[in-house]
């Protein structure tokens, strides 16, 4: 039995409060004990220096696997370009183009460099997406590289179908509404390649009824929904969340008061996205302060893509305290407990408590208020993953030359 003690913590933050108590005690990567721990018996001592632990960060909806890059769209958005001028020339059939393109071995390449990045800045377990694929080789090729990306990579990683994330420029809506529902989701399912399945519900992409119908059709294929909601308008993305109970909806930018209240009802958590309208220059964010106070369960994440690259969800914190008005507190419960919930794991992970998996990080700061008080660097000092301490790597800085078998 492998056992860990850290001693010597300033603050602990569950994901829920702050809590008393300077020591904590892993044993085979579950936390058995916290508080004064007087007769410490344990293999490994991490002196935590007077520094802040939280949980890891659950980074509950990213984009993962992508090909290439977009920095040209920056001087775009600089122009005062915005998302939909953007698609016609860039925008996500630019990425699906490449990708279809790229080998499994050099989309593992890059996608592990964004993992090492995430790990580095305190995340331990995330969701990752398909849908720069549009045709069922290559959702499929993301899927697994997403697969084995998991095997080899020490974060955690929760893979969603998102084949409707566009409709391919090679194809018409009702054709490839077609070939997602007869083709992908059944293949999908049957390998065992996803834990949830996602749609851009959106003018100009999945209609109501598009959307609802794949979503319906995941379910009965064991995959519950998420949605890509009331991003670009309000569009009815929230309500339909609650009516197919998601297990989140996702962006919310232009969320009707209704759709708040339906998904408070059928208890669909909201993840927020604020980096992404920062990374589109838009003024306006989502609604947090009016979700909180009517009792929705708030997540946040990066969205992690090519037209919003952040791997950061300390920044992602420091968007929602300066741009959506939440609070430290509310900020990092929300990017661990509550995120843990818009992935169905909030029993194993997301909070600092005894019987919890041991994933944590230590800041190099005296309280959990820093992480947005103290901005635009890395506060990291320790990252904890199954009760072992796997950053600092000891004498080597990544381990990315793994590759793709
Ligand atoms: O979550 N909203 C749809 N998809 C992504 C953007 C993808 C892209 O532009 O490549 C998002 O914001
Ligand atoms: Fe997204």
């Amino acid at each position: 039995m492998s056992s860990l003690l850290i001693k010597n913590i300033g603050e602990i933050f569950t994901g829920k409060q702050s809590i008393p108590g300077d020591s904590i005690l892993i044993d085979d990567g579950i936390i058995v004990q916290i508080g004064h721990i007087h007769t410490p018996r344990a293999e490994s001592f991490l002196d935590a220096k007077g520094k802040t632990l939280i949980p890891g960060f659950i980074d509950c909806h990213t984009h993962l696997v992508f090909a290439g890059s977009r920095e040209f769209e920056l001087d775009m958005k600089l122009k005062g370009a915005t998302y939909t001028d953007i698609a016609k020339m860039g925008g996500i059939n630019y990425t699906v183009n490449l990708t279809q393109k790229t080998s499994k071995k050099e989309l593992f390449s890059q996608a592990y460099k964004r993992l090492d990045a995430m790990l580095a800045h305190g995340t331990t377990t995330i969701e990752a997406k398909s849908g720069y694929g549009l045709n069922l080789e290559t959702e499929i090729k993301i899927l697994e590289v997403i697969k084995e990306l998991n095997k080899k990579h020490p974060l955690d990683i929760i893979p969603t179908f998102m084949g409707a994330h566009a409709i391919p420029s090679d194809s018409t809506p009702a054709d490839y509404q077609r070939d997602i529902l007869d083709d992908m989701i059944p293949v999908v399912a049957q390998k065992k390649l996803a834990k949830f399945c996602d749609v851009f519900c959106e003018k100009g992409y999945f209609t109501l009824e598009q959307s609802q119908e794949i979503l319906e059709k995941g379910k009965k294929y064991g995959l519950p929904p998420k949605i890509h909601a009331d991003e670009l308008t309000q569009y009815g993305g929230a309500e339909l969340a609650a009516k197919v109970h998601a297990t989140s909806a996702d962006h919310l930018l232009c969320v009707s008061d209704k759709g708040i209240k339906d998904m408070v009802t059928a208890d669909v958590t909201a993840v927020l996205l604020p980096a992404t309208p920062f990374s589109l220059m838009e003024p306006y964010y989502a609604p947090a302060r009016k979700m909180i106070t009517q009792g929705l369960r708030v997540a946040l994440a990066t969205d992690l893509n090519p037209n919003c690259w952040t791997e950061s969800m300390q920044f992602v914190i420091q968007l929602a305290c300066y741009m959506m008005h939440m609070t430290p507190q509310e900020a990092i419960t929300a990017a661990t407990h509550n995120a843990a919930y818009a992935l169905g794991i909030s029993d194993i992970v997301g909070t600092i408590e005894p019987g919890k998996k041991a994933d944590m990080v230590l800041l190099d700061c005296p309280s959990h208020i820093f992480l947005p008080y103290h901005f635009g660097v890395n506060l990291v000092s320790h990252v904890i993953k199954n009760g072992e301490i796997i950053y600092p790597l000891k004498g080597k800085d990544s381990n990315s030359s793994l590759v793709f078998r």
